[in-house]
């Protein structure tokens, strides 16, 4: 598995940086305080209603984990508060259009092709997707520094 390392340094609360591994696109973003309280609303709100309810991660040792929010944010660096970032791949479980950010009915990405919603978390809440966005092998490598792979 090839790894690249992403420098996040300059990416902003409430912005997303997208890059390209593995010929894919994947989301890195960086949630605002706001962002991270409308996510745990979601959670609370999602209970019981998720339409795939695995957390797709891959950095988690149980395959079947849940998919809570915390089981799909990234360990966040010293000095951030829990659950301030998020990556994932920016490929549909659709049929694999890119989604967009910042748009659809839960505020996360909504994909255009044959508009599927996904949450503040990543997940299908609406729409054909089977599937959460997949989370790729991403680990800090120092406070400003995302590997991936
Ligand atoms: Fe995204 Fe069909 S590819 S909804």
């Amino acid at each position: 598995l090839s790894s690249i390392r992403v420098d996040v340094s300059g990416v902003e609360p409430g912005t997303q940086l997208t890059v390209k591994w593995l010929g894919k696109p994947v989301f890195i973003r960086h949630r605002t305080g706001a962002e991270i309280q409308e996510a745990k609303a979601q959670d609370e709100a999602a209970v019981g209603s998720l339409p795939d309810t695995n957390a797709r991660n891959a950095n988690l040792s149980d395959p079947e984990a849940s998919a809570i929010d915390e089981n799909r944010v990234m360990p966040s660096p010293e000095g951030e508060a829990p659950g301030a970032w998020i990556v994932q791949m920016g490929v549909c479980t659709h049929l694999g259009c890119v989604p967009l950010a910042d748009a659809g009915d839960f505020g996360g990405w909504f994909c255009p092709c044959h508009g599927s919603h996904y949450d503040l978390s990543g997940r299908i809440r609406k729409g054909p997707a089977p599937e959460n966005l997949p989370i790729p092998p991403a680990e800090w490598t120092d406070a400003t520094t995302i590997k991936l792979g």
